[in-house]
């Protein structure tokens, strides 16, 4: 199971730079290895108790904490779909067995290929577009069965990597906004636009 690579500790020691304790960069770095592996392997959680100080019981207790990080292998593309009341009355367990039936697996599991998990989650305050879902934590309301297994042909084609990026790494963890890592402590760093989620209108 891998460490951190050279790229991905080159981005964590930046993202340390950050932070006036080194510790408060552990949640970012385990997204950061959770965006390399697609999880957090108990190799990268050692790896970064080493970069941050800190004892890899400490890292665990935390990775352990956090729904968003998981610790065993989830697909490329997690379909979270919301069965909450505004979704489940406007067709989410129909959009739920739907998605079962076209990957072929059950809420809780991942494809044989690797590249599909489906989890069933309570509302993601995207209720004015029931139903609606999540991939990699990037928005998808309004959600057809049509329009869903458009969602999923675009994916698994790999034609929705710019705004879909695979295992989802949050764009605040890829510094994209806010304090960008590796700027220098006096820049002045302009917020730039954050992520625009993108809307399935199928
Ligand atoms: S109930 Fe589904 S997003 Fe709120």
């Amino acid at each position: 199971m891998p460490r951190l690579s050279a790229q991905m500790v080159e981005r964590a020691r930046d993202m340390i730079a950050l932070y006036p304790h080194a510790r408060s960069a552990l949640i970012p770095l385990l997204h950061l290895a959770q965006e390399q592996d697609g999880w957090v392997t108990p190799e990268a959680m050692e790896h970064i108790a080493e970069l941050l100080d800190l004892t890899p019981a400490e890292v665990r207790g935390t990775a352990t904490f956090y729904d968003m990080l998981f610790l065993e292998p989830t697909g490329k593309y997690l379909v979270s779909i919301c069965t909450n009341i505004a979704c489940l009355l406007n067709g989410a367990y129909e959009l739920l067995e739907h998605a079962e039936e076209k990957l072929g697996v059950k809420a809780g599991a991942t494809t044989p290929d690797g590249n599909f998990t489906i989890e069933e989650v309570e509302c993601i305050a995207l209720c004015g577009s029931a139903p609606c879902l999540a991939v990699n934590w990037r928005f998808f309301g309004n959600v057809s069965n049509d329009g869903f297994d458009h969602l999923v042909d675009e994916l698994a084609a790999g034609r929705l990597e710019g705004d879909v990026p695979p295992h989802g790494t949050l764009c605040r963890v890829r510094r994209a906004v806010g304090l960008v890592g590796g700027a220098p402590h006096d820049a002045v760093v302009e917020p730039v636009q954050e992520h625009t989620p993108v809307e399935e209108q199928h």
